[in-house]
């Protein structure tokens, strides 16, 4: 059965506790238990030391007083209750004993007598003697002349030390209790502030859909450890509110962009279905329904390109490229198209440079920042190439006479499908997907895509890629 956290906590912080309580009383009562046993020893044993004088004369005769209260009175003043003195013949038989041991007598275990014959003193417990424990002292009395003659039994009731136990123990018990109780309900009170921002992390959490994205964990205390997973959770969920409105809006333009020349294809198509016999308007009909798959094709490879390079990210072919090949293969294709526009075009530096990765993708970010230059610079003005290396990296540089791009425009022209003017590249046939794929080239190669812009005074992209071991 699995339980709460909290209930753990309290359930562990309360045995802890328990354990703890019962390991300090246990620890309490042994000593004072063994200092107690300790004096009371001394003091029985010193007991039957003076008797040992006491009745033996100095001729070595045993020698027995009548009354042993008055000794007992004076060894252990009015507290004669529950001290007992008795005397035993070599024999084990009691010959003399206090008033107080009339009905009953201490015993003398076997064991005892034995070692009292051997000349040892024995201290034990014996229970059978009133209603108390007593601890008795046994001890012989050997004369060097006539070996034992006589044992000397001491004994004092354990009354004082039971009671005190019973007493002990009923105070520990009940404050055990009370502070397990206390302390339980404390903690479990704690457990609960501490835990509250989690069940706080959780409904927030349960709240949250793809339609709710923006919703965020309240944070009471930012800098403790649960603080710190809420704010992880809350930034986490800014970047997937971020991607989720990323991918919406892609999903939106994308839609837009393929709709506009479906609308304007079914417009030509619908001409021409009317033009009944008319040839020539047939003909153009056709001729601009051509144009606009050519543009529905270009957006669809473009953004497979897009597609694509999200599902590879990180895996590039590592091939050598030689960029100067590339960059000289572009260049001819472009000649022509840059000469129909009446824009000068041309290689100012370039030399051979190897980068390895993928020859096509570079291939294509080329031609994409070599074709904007084109499309975005009026009749008349320049677009210069250059291909030179700098550090550890291949610097591949457009620089174009055109229209520039304004600062307002600048952070997101890498954006998927941001145009500056719609207008104009519609008319030139721009999607704005071209730099979004640069960017994502360059990125995936190790490399950066970098622009510097002004409106009206033309732009100018630099891609970095690095180059390959053997030419760096
Ligand atoms: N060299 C440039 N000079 C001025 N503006 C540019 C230049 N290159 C890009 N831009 C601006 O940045 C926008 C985004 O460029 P991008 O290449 O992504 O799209 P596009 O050229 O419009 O369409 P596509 O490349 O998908 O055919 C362009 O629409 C244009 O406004
Ligand atoms: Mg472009």
């Amino acid at each position: 059965m699995a339980f709460s956290i909290r209930t753990r906590l309290t359930f562990w912080y309360v045995t802890l506790l328990t354990v703890s309580l019962l390991a300090f009383g246990a620890a309490f009562s042994y000593s004072l238990a063994k200092t107690f046993m300790d004096h009371t020893d001394s003091q029985i044993s010193s007991v039957a030391n003076m008797m040992v004088h006491t009745v033996i004369k100095p001729s070595g005769q045993l020698f027995l007083p009548r009354d042993f209260d008055i000794i007992l009175e004076r060894f252990f003043g009015i507290r004669t209750a529950g001290n007992y003195i008795q005397v035993l013949d070599p024999h084990g038989q009691i010959v003399a004993k206090s008033s107080n041991l009339e009905t009953f007598s201490m015993p003398l275990v076997g064991a005892t007598y034995h070692a009292a014959i051997g000349g040892a003193t024995t201290f034990e417990i014996v229970r059978n003697v009133g209603r108390y424990p007593v601890r008795v002292v046994t001890k012989p009395i050997i004369l060097k002349e006539k070996g034992l003659v006589a044992i000397v039994q001491v004994g004092s009731s354990l009354e004082g030390m039971d009671e005190i136990f019973h007493s002990l123990a009923y105070i520990f018990i009940l404050a055990i209790i009370a502070s397990v109780l206390i302390s339980g309900f404390i903690g479990w009170a704690l457990a609960r502030k501490a835990l509250k921002p989690v069940a706080e992390i959780t409904k927030t959490a349960r709240r949250i859909g793809a339609e709710s994205l923006n919703e965020r964990i309240n944070i009471t205390v930012p800098q403790d450890e649960i603080g710190m997973l809420a704010s992880t959770i809350n930034e986490m969920m800014e970047r997937l509110e971020k991607s989720f409105k990323q991918i919406r809006q892609f999903t939106a333009d994308a839609s837009h962009e393929l709709k506009t020349p479906l609308t304007i294809l079914k417009g030509e198509m619908e001409i021409a279905l009317r033009s009944k016999d008319n040839v020539e308007y047939m003909k153009e009909a056709l001729n601009s329904s051509l144009e606009e798959i050519d543009r529905m094709n270009d957006i669809v490879r473009n953004l497979l390109d897009l597609a694509k390079m999200d599902v590879e990210k990180g895996a590039v072919p590592k091939e050598p490229v030689d960029l100067e090949k590339v960059l000289s293969d572009r260049y001819e294709q472009l000649k022509k198209v840059a000469l129909d526009s009446g824009i000068h075009m041309a290689i100012l530096r370039s030399k051979p440079l190897i980068v390895s990765g993928d020859a096509v993708r570079i291939g294509q970010l080329l031609s994409n920042l070599i074709d904007n230059a084109i499309k975005y610079t009026h009749r008349g003005g320049a677009v210069e190439l250059s291909l030179d290396s700098d550090g550890g990296s291949a610097v591949f540089m457009v620089r174009d006479t055109g229209v520039g791009i304004s600062k307002e425009d600048l952070p997101y022209i890498f954006d998927r499908f941001y145009r500056v003017d719609k207008a104009r590249s519609r008319e030139v046939g721009g999607a704005g997907l071209g730099l979004s794929i640069c960017k994502e080239i360059a990125e995936s190669h190790g490399g950066s895509l970098e622009v510097d812009s002004a409106h009206g005074q033309g732009s100018t992209f630099t891609a970095r890629l690095p180059l390959a071991a053997q030419t760096a």
